[in-house]
């Protein structure tokens, strides 16, 4: 078998939680392979809504393994967290979740400089989650930081301790916390974080890149989850309002261990429109009453930090790289319902910069100032959100789906138009 992956063609949020959730019966494995705490993933079932920060959208489902992978970066505290608020409602987390041992941790410190690093930057600050994300990747690559695996080798007299390991990277911190008078708010998050890892420690711990290359071979199936969106990602996204990880689909082959010839479907999920949470360029952004009917119709406001999310129209010219660098084999679209209420409908089908037209492509630097072409559609006027099957779909719906698809030239073989688990059409 091969490792199905669905991830964000934006800039993240685009509904990839109620979709996972949707698609998990189908699949034995659900793995995130990057980012951390700072996605925000939410699920509707039953009348109920879940927010998922660092567990897999398929922790709700019987019958299903989640495994958080080595390419994502784990703080203690905020998973402890989350793992408490499901066991309350009567998830079973223990016996669904496991960990990669190579998972790196965020510690206090991480947190701390990664607002600190936002502060530095004023104006031009990232718009960062402030989960500390930046600065553990950081480490990571510095090859300085700690991973979940360590915990174990703390009995192990040839391996640093876990607090040895600990304080040597606070101390590095410190010298520039101290400076800047931080420092002290870190002890109380530094015992936090201790009796954090103390409650982790019942979980499984796996040698995740064994585990997923063994299920393959034993016709299980799994879905990698992304987190965050493409043109969030580190080497291909907006550089440099990005995150530290690769949201792409080469993510998923350092993130879990998995061969390229591994990789099976790719299903790339995008939302009718483009919104963006945090700083950097939105060349389709509505700086307008149109924005803000999207952000009210939409409740377009961030899952993890409750920030307002910038809205605009779709953006065709992105949305084609970002099938291209992630070999997109279909499209899922999000959200249509919330264009119902819209007359008509634009969608940007080139970038004039400067007089250089861009159509198939972007520039190298899409924070240069851009004059979106739009085509406008008409707009079907008509609720769309107890729609079951294709066909019921207004024709001006189907067309704008038509439309998509022939500029793309990938199938879209999923239609949302409601928030609920139910309110998706197969096709
Ligand atoms: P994720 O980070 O990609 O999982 O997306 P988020 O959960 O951060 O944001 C998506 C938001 O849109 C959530 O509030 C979802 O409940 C909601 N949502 C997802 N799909 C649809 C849809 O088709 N229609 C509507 N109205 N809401 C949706
Ligand atoms: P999900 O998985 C939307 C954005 C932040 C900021 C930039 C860097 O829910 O789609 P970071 O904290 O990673 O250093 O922030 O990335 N960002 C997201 N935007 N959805 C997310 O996740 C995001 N995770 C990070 O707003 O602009
Ligand atoms: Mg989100």
């Amino acid at each position: 078998m091969k490792v199905d992956v669905l991830l964000g063609l934006q800039w993240g949020d685009e509904g990839k939680g109620k979709l996972v959730d949707f698609i998990t019966p189908n699949y034995d494995i659900i793995a995130r392979f990057q980012g951390g705490a700072n996605a925000g993933h939410t699920l509707i079932f039953d009348g109920k809504k879940y927010v998922l920060h660092l567990i897999p959208s398929g922790i709700f489902r019987n019958n299903c393994i989640n495994i958080i992978g080595a390419g994502v970066v784990i703080d203690p505290i905020a998973l402890v967290e989350e793992i408490k608020t499901l066991e309350e409602i009567g998830v079973d987390v223990k016996s669904k979740l496991k960990i990669s041992k190579r998972a790196h941790l965020i510690l206090p410190t991480h947190r701390i400089l990664d607002k600190v690093s936002e502060l530095d930057k004023g104006d031009a600050k990232i718009g960062s989650t402030l989960k500390g994300i930046g600065p553990t990747y950081m480490d990571k690559t510095g090859r300085n930081g700690i991973r979940i695996g360590d915990i174990n080798n703390e009995l192990n007299s040839k391996y640093q301790s876990l607090k040895d390991k600990h304080y040597l990277i606070m101390d590095r911190h410190s010298k520039t916390l101290q400076e800047l008078d931080y420092y002290s708010t870190v002890k109380e998050e530094e015992s936090k974080w201790f009796e954090a890892i103390e409650y982790l420690k019942s979980f499984d711990f796996i040698d995740s890149e064994y585990y997923i290359n063994q299920a393959l071979k034993q016709r299980l199936t799994v879905l990698a989850e992304g987190a965050q969106g493409s043109l969030l990602d580190v080497d291909y996204g907006t550089y440099p309002f990005v995150t530290s990880s690769s949201t792409t689909v080469s993510g998923v082959c350092s993130g879990l261990g998995v061969p390229p010839h591994a990789i099976g479907n790719v299903t790339g999920i995008f939302k009718a429109y483009t919104t963006r949470v945090g700083s950097g360029p939105f060349p389709t952004e509505l700086d307008n009453e149109i924005g803000e009917k999207m952000r009210k119709i939409g409740s377009e406001f961030g899952a993890t930090t409750g920030r307002p999310r910038r809205c605009g129209w779709l953006d065709l010219p992105a949305l084609k790289y970002a099938c291209m660098i992630n070999g997109v084999t279909e499209l899922n679209i999000m959200k249509l319902d919330i264009l119902s209420e819209f007359e008509t409908i634009k969608v940007c089908v080139g970038y004039n910069v400067d007089g250089e037209f861009y159509k198939d492509t972007i520039p190298f630097d899409v924070s240069v100032p851009i004059e979106p072409i739009y085509v406008e559609l008409k707009g079907w006027n008509k609720d769309i959100s107890n729609c079951k099957v294709f066909e019921e779909l207004p024709k001006e719906a189907k067309d704008y789906i038509a439309f998509i698809q022939l500029e793309t030239n990938c199938p879209i073989t999923r239609v949302s138009v409601g928030p609920d688990r139910l309110q998706t059409i197969m096709r």
